[in-house]
């Protein structure tokens, strides 16, 4: 994380002018912001992290609801400009208003850069990667591609990209341009699932056997250092089922759902919750405890007292509710956006978390 990243501790909105507004697809467009010079260094991004939205939702402009995007530039340290990929979701609250009725010169809340996705560490010199993305799932794999490419001479890439058909496909541009500038280190193959000419280990849907089956064609995967998988939660299970299948450790795979609709429902409370019990939590250095009532999620008791507490989806998927659970236990409806190495740490994700102690403290500065 950048030190100015490491600093903020959690995100925080602030307005941002929209700079250009390009159409991507008949249903994507990709929006860029203009970040003013005081701000740079708080929108300093990790490739792979998003932003969260504020978007009017009313016709008095009154309502408005969060969504996560995520962002499809190199990764920056203090960008002068962001740029997010946004597809339109049929009755979504959100997208259609960013498709059809956001205009440049506007300006919309922006929440500075969270999620975990991406690289850890230090990328392995000379090292490949590999990457399975569904639909918009391509839009943050841009952006870790294109750093790990540009910033690592020796780095390959393999992006297996899985469209519904080619004029569905985003980023097939800016996705050109870097096979012309990396001819020899990266490697792109398309799977369309509806296009009926296509035929091959490509072709129709793509799933773990198929994975299976095409990547040891592609390249070597016991070798591979890090595989990134982002899209629809089918498409990310049935790859890292394949990935599994292939022997590959879980350590070596970074998830990012960006759909949860075809997810199991939650699992039902366990009949665990204490009668009574009290959230202590840090934010912005400040500390408070207040009492959770019956059946609460810790996010909703922290939004009480103080509505500037991270979230977007409240949903399990988008991580910027992560927190530190410095005392106590918790239950979680579910956790799709932490990895392994966090849950072990001790992070969760506040908007899904019930107490199971009577006392439970979350830092969610750490
Ligand atoms: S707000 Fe998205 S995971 Fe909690």
């Amino acid at each position: 994380m950048t030190s100015a990243a490491a600093r903020r501790g959690h995100a925080v909105f602030h307005d941002l002018k929209v700079a250009d507004i390009r159409r991507l697809t008949p249903d994507a467009v990709a929006v860029t912001f203009a970040v003013p010079p005081e701000l740079r260094a708080a929108y300093g991004f990790r490739a792979g992290q998003h932003l969260a939205l504020r978007i009017p939702t009313g016709t008095d402009g009154g309502a408005s609801d969060r969504r996560t995007y995520s962002i499809c530039s190199p990764e920056d340290p203090e960008p002068a400009e962001l740029t997010v990929g946004v597809r339109e979701v049929a009755d979504g609250a959100c997208s259609p208003y960013v498709n059809r009725r956001l205009a440049p010169g506007e300006t919309l809340p922006v929440l500075t850069p969270a999620g975990r996705f991406g690289l850890r560490g230090t990328p392995v010199p000379g090292g490949r990667y590999g990457a399975v993305v569904g639909g918009s799932g391509i839009t943050p794999v841009l952006s870790i591609a294109a750093t790990l490419l540009g910033r690592h001479p020796r780095a390959r890439f393999c992006l297996v990209r899985s469209d519904r058909s080619a004029d569905s496909a985003m980023f097939l541009e800016e996705v050109a341009d870097l096979k012309d500038r990396y001819p020899d280190r990266l490697q792109v193959v398309q799977s369309l699932s509806r296009e009926e000419q296509q035929a091959g280990l490509t072709a129709g849907r793509l799933d773990a056997a198929r994975l299976a089956e095409l990547l040891p064609a592609l390249l070597p995967v016991a070798e591979v250092a890090g595989w990134f998988l982002c899209g629809p939660f089918g498409l990310i299970q049935q790859a890292e089922r394949g990935l599994r299948a292939l022997g590959v450790p879980r350590g070596r795979i970074h998830e990012e759902i960006f759909h949860v609709d075809d997810a199991p429902a939650p699992e039902p409370a366990a009949g665990d919750a204490p009668e009574h019990s009290t959230l202590t939590a840090t934010l912005a250095g400040r500390s408070g405890s207040w009492p959770l009532r019956p059946g609460e999620k810790l996010l909703d008791a922290v939004l009480r007292a103080r509505p500037d507490a991270p979230y977007a989806c409240r949903g399990g998927v988008c991580g910027t509710c992560r927190a530190f659970l410095v005392r106590g236990e918790v239950r979680m409806d579910r956790s799709y956006a932490l990895e392994p190495d966090e849950l072990a740490a001790g992070y969760v994700l506040a908007c899904q978390s019930h107490p199971v102690t009577e006392q439970v403290e979350l830092d969610f500065d750490r």
